[in-house]
């Protein structure tokens, strides 16, 4: 008998230790002390224990109760709590970091040209993305089936509808709707149905800059985009106008600084020439001012365009176009 009560009360001891909740603890309670439970089963037994020994019997199976009453009665405060926290705090541990959003880098890239431009005295335009023929190529002097289309490759999206392939159509409708003078600077999306690759993509974005006023000058044209270029990129950099073509303006140039990866002496970047492309520009073609109705014997202006990416690849040594559209926080979180 004394052995059976010893056993018992190791069991209990051994399994309230893997009681978790409320449910086992009931079911712990059942076994053990209930009427017909393991414990009052013994008391059962009293009966046939010799009498002279039943008292101690029934001493030890009192004690044996209510040890087991406490365990479980330990055990339930501990759910009473709460649930059983599992994990602990450690105050000393540093925070974990809170992760802040910046823009991204086409958009800061965006920023700094708005600012110098606008500090320079140019308002903001814009213009559809959808465009018809006449504002994408007719109006800025590409002839019907001249091969000057070809240089753009265009998305046509319906009849008479084409996704623009530059923002030089915002020119010719902001020369439509405002008189002379005009300042200002048309960024936004333009798209090429060129191979995406690594180096181009379908969708990029231009910023496009017009000045139109009475004796507007190619010296006016140098002098602001060299003011342009100089801040920024730094004043020490060289740069030079090279003779281009775009029928929209005449005479044209393009732009372009000394590399800045090899400082001139020509690498991959630069194609070996020493040299990188960063703008097209020119003085307004009279047939431009006569599709919107100026006066070319009035009236003079410069125009200009840029990619942005093409900027922001060079400005952050980006390697691939596509990196600006995928989204990829690894590569955004550096900007
Ligand atoms: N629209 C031209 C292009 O996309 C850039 C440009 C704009 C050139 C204005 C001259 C003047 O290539």
């Amino acid at each position: 008998m004394q052995e059976t009560i010893e056993r018992l009360r190791s069991q209990a001891e051994a399994d309230i230790q893997s009681v978790q909740d409320r449910t086992e603890l009931e079911e712990y309670r059942v076994t053990y002390l209930a009427r017909k439970g393991r414990i009052a089963a013994l008391f059962d037994q009293l009966k046939s224990v010799a009498p002279d020994q039943r008292p101690a019997f029934g001493k030890t199976l009192n004690e044996l109760r209510s040890r087991v009453q406490s365990l479980l009665d330990e055990r339930a405060a501990r759910f009473a709590a709460g649930p059983v926290v599992r994990e602990s705090i450690d105050p000393t541990l540093p925070g974990r970091g809170l992760f802040v959003g910046s823009s991204h880098p086409l958009i800061q890239t965006l920023e700094e040209i708005k600012g110098i431009f606008v500090g320079m005295g140019f308002s903001l335009a814009d213009g559809p993305e959808l465009e018809d023929d006449y504002h994408n190529f007719g109006a800025l002097n590409f002839p019907p089936d001249h091969p000057a289309r070809d240089m753009q490759d265009t998305f046509f999206v319906g009849k008479d509808a084409l996704l623009r392939t530059h923002t030089s159509p915002v020119q010719i409708r902001v020369m439509e709707n405002h008189p002379p003078p005009v300042r200002a600077i048309m960024p936004g999306k333009v798209y090429r149905n060129e191979a995406v690759n690594a180096r181009s993509y379908c969708m990029f974005h231009q910023v496009e800059g017009l000045c139109v006023d009475r004796g507007v000058t190619f010296s006016d044209l140098k002098g602001t985009l060299i003011s342009f270029i100089k801040q920024f990129y730094g004043s020490s950099l060289k740069y030079r106008f090279r003779p281009t073509f775009f029928p929209f303006t005449e005479p044209s140039a393009d732009i372009y600084i000394t590399c800045f990866i090899c400082g001139g002496k020509g690498c991959r970047l630069c194609k070996q020439s020493g040299w990188l492309e960063i703008l097209g520009c020119g003085m307004v073609h009279p047939n431009v001012f006569r599709s919107v109705g100026y006066d070319p014997e009035r009236f003079t202006g410069y125009a200009f365009g840029m990619g942005i990416e093409r900027i922001a690849i060079l400005r952050y040594g980006i390697d691939d176009i596509r990196l600006f559209f995928e989204n990829d926080v690894r590569f955004l979180e550096q900007f």
